[in-house]
């Protein structure tokens, strides 16, 4: 009887960023197994899967920037390399998005983001109130103006998650389907990791890629865990009675009193609205106060909104990073590498990520696009002797 062979490539935690890791990593001939009780579940079960580099560019995210746009730029193909070889539909939709303005703050932060946008050299057009409500003639009559995005679209990341589980079995990975309890580490080298039911799994390079646990994970020295937190954001799904479509023709968002709303109406009829953003560790309740903004805000960006079936809420746990952007590559421990604290950009990501984690797996070097989210960027630095 042959034993089962080691896989070259452990990767934990099997959200999309774990099993676009996975399915690249395969892909490329490595022996790959991933470790999480529900492949597919996590972060991606709860985001909107909004497609938003443009939109969602905020002041001192520059270098971040590049990389969105990279992924966005890969997602065409990406989709439909894994819809012909999952036969899944994405539901990747090239709709645009529109970022309006209820009042004159909102007005001010939209002309800001506006400057940054030009300034970085994106499309972006400044549209009236007026302009706004042609695109989109269910948005209230109060809208002062607006951005007009062509180039952010969407994704239901739901179909993503469950196409690249697909595409991963498809491609030989091996599931675990139980938690990862820690990590073993033989010689001052990563060396797989122990199951929950106590089943040691050895590997010949381990990604951690537990999305938001990817801090509390046993076994990992303390100067390589990643500095990642859990910032909750709760989601509501509605959905569009057939005889009020097409209900919105885009992602349609605003920043209302300080709190960022968008809602995104997928073909299918779903609309999802989100979402608020806490920093409350682990906890994931839906609260009423959460509903209650969400619907709030969302209704004074389109009162309609009231009337639609209010038919899922949920909460999940965007992976934050001390500088909102991902931590990609090796680490100080030899063997372990990291694809983890995408926050905001996780769905968005996916590609670029998949395809830097493989590279970086190959070669022991990340792409020239993924060297500045190297994880070695938290390192602190090394006291240096003061004369005295
Ligand atoms: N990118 C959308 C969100 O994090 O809510």
């Amino acid at each position: 009887m042959s034993l089962p062979r080691m896989p070259d490539v452990l990767v934990i935690g099997g959200g999309v960023i774990g099993l676009v890791t996975a399915w690249r990593a395969a892909q490329r001939g490595f022996a790959t197994a991933v470790v999480d009780p529900e492949p597919g579940g996590g972060a991606a079960q709860v985001a909107a899967g909004m497609l938003a580099a443009v939109t969602e560019l905020h002041h001192g995210e520059q270098i971040l920037l590049g990389l969105n746009l990279a992924s966005a730029r890969r997602y065409p193909d990406f989709a439909a390399e894994l819809t012909e070889l999952t036969g899944h539909d994405l539901g990747y939709r090239r709709c645009g998005t529109l970022a309006v303005a209820l009042d004159a703050d909102d007005r001010a932060h939209l002309r800001d983001l506006h400057a940054l946008q030009r300034q970085s050299g994106l499309e972006s057009e400044w549209l009236s109130g007026r302009d706004c409500r042609r695109l989109e003639p269910m948005l209230a009559p109060g809208v002062r103006g607006g951005l007009r995005v062509d180039g952010d679209h969407q994704i239901d990341p739901r179909r993503l998650a469950h196409a690249l589980v697909t595409a991963c079995e498809r491609a030989g990975v091996v599931f675990h389907r139980t938690w990862a309890e820690r990590l073993t580490v033989a010689r001052g080298r990563a060396a797989g990791c122990v199951l929950s039911d106590g089943t040691a799994l050895g590997a010949g390079q381990v990604v951690l890629a537990a999305g938001s646990r990817s801090g509390q994970l046993a076994g990992v020295p303390d100067d390589v865990l990643p500095p990642v937190r859990p910032v909750k954001g709760q989601v509501l799904r509605l959905t569009v009675p057939k005889r009020y479509a097409p209900f919105l023709s885009r992602t349609v968002r605003a920043v209302v009193r300080g709190s960022h709303v968008y809602l995104v109406p997928r073909l299918s009829g779903e609309l999802v609205v989100g979402a608020t953003s806490e920093e409350l560790g682990w906890d994931t309740t839906v609260t009423a106060g959460g509903v209650y903004q969400l619907l709030r805000d969302a209704h004074e960006l389109v009162p309609g909104i009231t009337e639609l079936p209010l038919t899922e809420t949920r909460a999940g746990l965007r992976p934050g990073s001390p500088d909102n952007a991902p931590l990609l590559g090796p680490t100080e421990l030899d063997g372990l590498l990291l694809a983890t604290g995408h926050y905001r950009n996780g769905v968005l990501l996916t590609p670029v990520t998949g395809d830097a984690m493989a590279h970086v797996l190959a070669t022991g070097e990340l792409p020239d696009e993924a060297r500045p989210f190297t994880p070695r960027r938290f390192r602190a630095p090394a006291l240096t002797e003061q004369p005295v």
